[in-house]
């Protein structure tokens, strides 16, 4: 039987470079000799990728945060089973843009829902797994903003205020430091290269 794969997720606010670091990573990994799964949430196989397409819409009547959870989450048990639990059992190492920790920073923190009804939803759909490793990209969210900005169109998250976002920081951070041996907190405003040079090193430790 294949052993299982590493199970890698990049997490951070709005405009911290998750998804070139991702790609880099998926990149450094491979070319390693491993088989690697790059994905993202909400969304990563075609129904979540819908639910994805839900939740980002303006509604005329808005979004409450008990349906942006649950949709999120309905996304996520759709890309575990259609994606990740298939990925890791066969072997492959799954790098996600953002997991579970997102919820409980942007529904959580960010919209004001209690940590306990993120953890309720989170037995209930992840049953136990846990990613290997949760690299947090660290940014000041005005840094973040103004990036995101440069990347133009924007979702309902970018377009949300300075107050929500570092609130968003504040959760992740928080995240990371009660649970060092499987987060680690990168300063995304470093250059590029430095910045990869210490997501590559988190993830070698456990390789
Ligand atoms: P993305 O821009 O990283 O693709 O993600 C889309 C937005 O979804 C992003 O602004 C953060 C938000 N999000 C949540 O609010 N909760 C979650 O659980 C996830 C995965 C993403």
């Amino acid at each position: 039987m294949n052993k299982r794969g590493l199970f890698v997720v990049l997490e951070g606010g709005e405009g911290a470079g998750k998804s070139t670091h991702a790609r880099r990573l998926r990149d450094w990994l491979a070319a390693r000799g491993r088989s690697v799964v790059l994905t993202r949430e909400p969304g990563g196989t075609p129904l979540a990728e819908a639910v994805r397409g839900l939740i980002l819409r303006d509604w005329p009547e808005g979004m409450d945060a008990a349906t942006e959870a649950l949709l999120m989450f309905a996304a996520r048990a759709a890309h575990l089973h259609g994606l990740i639990r298939p990925a890791l059992e066969a072997g492959k190492d799954v790098i996600c843009d953002r997991f579970v920790d997102a919820s409980y920073a942007y529904q959580g923190a960010g919209r004001g829902l209690p940590a306990e009804r993120i953890a309720a939803l989170e037995r209930f759909t992840l049953q136990g797994l846990q990613p290997d490793r949760v690299l947090v990209l660290d940014l000041a969210p005005e840094l973040g903003l103004a990036r995101a900005k440069t990347r133009g169109v924007e979702n309902r998250f970018e377009t949300e205020s300075l107050e929500f976002m570092r609130r968003v920081r504040a959760a992740y951070l928080e995240r990371a430091r009660r649970d060092p041996r499987r987060y680690v907190i990168v300063d995304a405003s470093q250059p590029l290269q430095a910045v990869a040079a210490e997501l590559q090193a988190a993830v070698e430790a456990c390789l």
